[in-house]
């Protein structure tokens, strides 16, 4: 059976509340603003995608989101709570793995469950659990230096799972890997969303990740960044790399990518 997600999103709560985020940053050549005003939702359970040129202030926003930068002015709110820090709630995969090069894999991960209190024969199971979900039990012992990119990426979501964290954000975690690699773990990503419906706001440059993870795009101007277009994909799950053939998905990219491009042009003016 098909599950259009999209039409069950509509009633689910508000998991993030950006409320008119404005931010600020002072360099050599004076004050610039990177946000203008940003103001969203993400639903319980949603997946969200964000596109937008580069410059136009999609990592503050993430960061901002996940309290390791604050707002000039505005408000972030997490289940009704205020965002001041970051928090067990909110994890974060970054583009660059971000693992920790004198440790194992298996440490790597551990290290998020110790984090959270979970010791020893515990933290183990656990760990060996969430590598299994990526694939990479043999390499529990390996070192990240010998593992390519696409294992290191892996190696961060197990290690963002582990936390188990509410919300997942993710800043282009697959813009540094090669076409193939970046399918692949596309397709695991949507697999683990589709099992376990995390929140997950999701920053790419990548059109076509966007359409086939998410339920919504949000397209960002130029800098000052601000929230330019929202559009539902209405295309229900699950989605494969086959979805990227059908008429729909072409009509969406079509439509996106032209709202990009304006973008683009602006910043290049
Ligand atoms: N820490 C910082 N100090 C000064 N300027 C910054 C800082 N972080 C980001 N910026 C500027 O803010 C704008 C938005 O940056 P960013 O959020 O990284 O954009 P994106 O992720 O969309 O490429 C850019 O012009 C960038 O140079
Ligand atoms: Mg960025």
């Amino acid at each position: 059976m098909e599950t259009n997600l999209t039409n069950y999103i509509e009633g689910a709560p508000v998991k993030v509340h950006v409320d008119n985020v404005v931010r600020k940053f002072t360099g050599r050549g004076g004050e610039m603003i990177a946000l203008n005003g940003v103001t969203l939702d993400i639903h319980d359970n949603e997946f969200i995608c964000v596109v937008g040129p580069s410059g136009c202030g999609k990592s503050t926003l993430l960061n901002i989101i996940a309290g390791l930068l604050e707002p000039t002015s505005g408000e972030v709110y997490c289940d009704g709570k205020r965002v001041e820090g970051t928090g067990t709630d909110r994890g974060v995969v970054f583009q660059q793995y971000a693992l920790f090069p004198w440790l194992t894999v298996k440490k790597n991960v551990k290290f998020a469950l110790e984090m959270k209190g979970i010791k020893g024969a515990e933290a183990d199971e656990l760990a060996m659990h969430y590598l299994e979900k990526v694939d990479l039990t043999k390499f529990a012992d390996s070192y990240p230096k010998e593992l390519s990119g696409g294992m290191k990426q892996r190696v961060a979501i197990a290690r963002a799972y582990a936390a188990d964290p509410q919300v997942l954000l993710m800043d282009e975690p697959f813009g540094a890997l090669d076409a193939q690699t970046r399918t692949q773990l596309q397709t695991e990503l949507l697999q683990t969303w589709e099992r376990d419906r995390k929140t997950c706001f999701f920053i790419t440059h990548d059109v076509d990740e966007a359409i086939i993870l998410a339920q919504k795009v949000i397209v960002m101007s130029a800098r000052p960044g601000r929230v330019k277009a929202i559009i539902d994909i209405d295309i229900p799950y699950p989605r494969d790399q086959e979805t990227k053939m059908s008429p729909r998905f072409l009509e969406l990219k079509n439509e996106i990518w032209s709202l990009v491009y304006q973008e683009y042009l602006e910043v290049r003016k």
